[in-house]
C-alpha cells in the first residue's frame, strides 16, 4: 500500500512512525492528519517537510468533510489511527474531550473508511483496555476489557466499534494493544519526560501512592516496529498485544532516571494517588512473536539511556513544549497536590 493516512503523526508515538517510514521505505507516502492540540507539535517533524512523500493536513478526525475530502485528495488506501487524547490524568478532571476524540472521532474514521474502501484500517489501542492485574499473570489478547479510567473506557468503546465495522461491513482491520511506550518526543505530562524535566530544573518527583505501581516499558521505535509489521501482515479482525517485558515499579524508574542523571534520592516526593489508579500492567508477546516474527530490539537499559540522552540534546525542544500552557497544567495538577 502506498498512500496512507497516519492521524495524529504529531504526537510522540506518531512523529517516531512517521520518521521510521520515511527512513526505511522508498515508496510509501504519508499523509499526516493531526488536530495539532497541546500534545500535538509540527517543531518535531521539521527534517520530513521537505520529503516529497509526506503531506501534512491539519484537521480534526471529527470533521466528516474535511476526512472525506483528505481521503479521496491523496487516494488514500490505509488508515492507522493514532490520534487520541492520550493521558489517563486528563480524562479524569476532563473526560468530554476523551469521548469526543477516541470514541466519535475513531466512529468518523471507520466510516469512512467503509464510504471509500480502504484496503485495511489499524486501531492503535492500549493494554489499559484490559484494567488492571495482581502480582501474577499478564494481558493476553483473550483478556476481557476492564477498562478503569476515562480514557480507557474511551479507548475499549473505539476497540468495539473496530470490530463492529470488521464484523458487520467486512471493513479490514487489525488492532494493536501496546504497553507503556518511552523515548524521544513524549510530552513531559507522561511520568518519563516528566520527571527528566524536573531533574533537569532540579524539581521534585512526583510519585503517586507508595510508587510500587507496575508499568510494562516499551521503547517507542519498538512500538513503530509492531505496529509496521501488524498492518502489512497482521490477519484481518484481530488483535495484537504489544510489549517490552520490562516490568519496573515506579520507584525503580524514577531512582534510575536520577541514578543516569547524578542526582539524589532525596527529590522523591510521595504525592496523593491517582484515582482508580490501575496497579499492574503486563504483556503477553506470544502472539505477535510467534505469528509476525516481530520482538522488541532495544533493552530497558539500552532504551532509557537514550532516551535520557535525546532530553538533554533537544533542550530547545523540551523548553518550548513546557512553556505556556503547560505551566498552567503542571501547577494545577502538582501544586498543593
Ligand atoms: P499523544 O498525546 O502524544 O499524541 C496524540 C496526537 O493526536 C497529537 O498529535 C494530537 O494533536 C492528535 N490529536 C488529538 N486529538 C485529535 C483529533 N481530534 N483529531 C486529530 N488529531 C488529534 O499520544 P501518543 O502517546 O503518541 O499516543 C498515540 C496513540 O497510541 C494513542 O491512540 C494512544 O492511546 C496510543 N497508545 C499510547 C501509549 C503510550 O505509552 N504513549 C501506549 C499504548 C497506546
Ligand atoms: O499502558 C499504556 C498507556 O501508558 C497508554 O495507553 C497511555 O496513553 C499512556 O499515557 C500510559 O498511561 P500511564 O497512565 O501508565 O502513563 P503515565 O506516564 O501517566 O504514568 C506512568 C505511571 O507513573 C503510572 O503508574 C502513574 C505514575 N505517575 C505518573 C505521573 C504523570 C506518577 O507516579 N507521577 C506522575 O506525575
Amino acid at each position: 500500500m502506498k498512500n496512507i493516512l497516519v492521524t495524529g503523526g504529531a504526537g510522540f508515538i506518531g512523529v517516531n512512525f512517521i520518521k521510521m517510514l520515511l527512513n526505511t521505505t522508498d515508496d510509501v507516502k504519508i499523509i499526516n492528519y493531526d488536530a495539532l492540540t497541546y500534545a500535538g507539535n509540527l517543531e518535531s517533524l521539521e527534517d520530513c517537510i521537505k520529503n516529497p512523500r509526506y503531506v501534512f493536513v491539519h484537521g480534526d478526525i471529527q470533521d466528516k468533510s474535511l476526512l472525506a475530502q483528505t481521503i479521496q485528495n491523496h487516494n488514500i488506501e490505509g488508515i492507522i489511527n493514532f490520534a487520541a487524547e492520550s493521558h489517563v490524568d486528563r480524562s479524569i478532571s476532563d473526560p468530554d474531550i476523551f469521548v469526543k476524540t477516541n470514541v466519535l472521532g475513531t466512529l468518523n474514521l471507520l466510516q469512512n473508511a467503509v464510504k471509500f474502501n480502504i484496503k485495511r484500517f489499524l486501531q492503535v489501542s492500549t493494554d489499559e483496555v484490559y484494567g488492571s492485574l495482581g502480582n501474577d499473570g499478564k494481558f493476553t489478547e483473550n483478556t476481557n476489557l476492564s477498562p478503569n479510567s476515562p480514557y480507557s473506557a474511551s479507548k475499549a468503546s473505539a476497540d468495539h466499534f473496530v470490530r463492529a465495522y470488521n464484523h458487520t461491513f467486512k471493513l479490514d482491520t487489525v488492532t494493536t494493544r501496546c504497553s507503556n511506550n518511552y523515548g524521544p518526543y513524549q510530552f513531559p505530562e507522561k511520568m518519563i519526560p516528566l520527571c527528566i524535566n524536573n531533574i533537569l530544573a532540579n524539581k521534585n518527583l512526583p510519585v503517586y501512592g507508595d510508587g510500587l505501581q507496575v508499568r510494562d516499558w516499551l521503547f517507542v521505535k519498538d512500538h513503530c516496529t509492531a505496529i509496521w509489521e501488524v498492518f502489512n501482515h497482521g490477519k484481518t479482525g484481530e488483535v495484537y498485544n504489544i510489549g517490552g517485558c520490562n516490568e519496573k515499579t515506579n520507584l525503580e524508574l524514577v531512582k534510575t532516571l536520577l541514578r543516569i542523571l547524578k542526582r539524589p534520592e532525596s527529590l522523591i516526593t510521595f504525592v496523593k494517588d491517582r484515582p482508580g489508579h490501575d496497579r499492574r500492567y503486563s504483556i503477553d508477546n506470544t502472539k505477535i512473536m510467534s505469528q509476525l516474527n516481530w520482538k522488541p530490539s532495544v533493552t530497558f537499559e539500552e532504551g532509557i539511556e537514550l532516551t535520557v540522552k535525546w532530553y538533554l540534546d533537544n533542550k530547545n525542544w523540551l523548553e518550548s513544549v513546557t512553556s505556556g500552557h503547560y505551566q498552567k497544567y503542571y501547577s494545577e495538577m502538582y501544586v498543593n497536590r
